[in-house]
């Protein structure tokens, strides 16, 4: 994991969030093969970095990119897609309960998953998380299944060079 502490302005942002004991259950989460915390950390990370060099409100982007995935029960639905778009207004209502969310960082929440959620963002830093997140999702993705595909292959050259000692 990429130390994201390395810079002190996004650790004192991100401290208070990071001090709360329901949030610091996300690295208990399983998400896109790493924890949620993690996940979260690297979405909160880059929405920083982006919207701090194009002079929007990063504090405010970074705290809400850090919340964007902020729950621990998983949204009760057995449809995939109703699943992914019902989850974001689950983040906002379980962010709302332990931080004070300003209406931008509402919007980036709960827009996070657009288009698969029908409202578009309506401020730039919520297109900013939305898209930091999906390219977050495609490289983590991408490791997990290199690492499982790694895995399967030194699995079968066991097994094959068993059998050949077999013979
Ligand atoms: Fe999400
Ligand atoms: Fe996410």
């Amino acid at each position: 994991m990429k130390n994201y502490f390395i810079d002190k302005e996004f650790e004192s942002i991100i401290e208070p969030i990071m001090k709360n004991k329901e949030f610091q259950k996300l690295d208990t989460v399983t998400h896109h093969g790493i924890s949620r915390l993690h996940h979260s950390l690297r979405v909160a990370y880059f929405s920083y970095k982006v919207s701090k060099k194009l002079h929007l409100e990063y504090k405010e982007t970074t705290e809400a990119a850090l919340l964007h995935d902020f729950f621990v029960d998983e949204v009760d639905d057995e449809n995939v897609l109703l699943k992914l778009r019902r989850h974001p207004e689950h983040a906002v209502e379980n962010a709302t309960k332990h931080f004070n969310l300003t209406d931008r960082q509402k919007d980036i929440i709960r827009t996070h998953m657009f288009p698969i959620t029908f409202t578009p963002p309506k401020y730039i830093e919520s297109w900013i998380v939305d898209i930091v997140d999906d390219c977050s999702a495609v490289y983590e993705r991408y490791h997990s299944l290199r690492k499982e595909m790694r895995a399967a292959t030194t699995f079968m050259f066991i097994v094959l060079i068993n059998i050949i000692r077999m013979r």
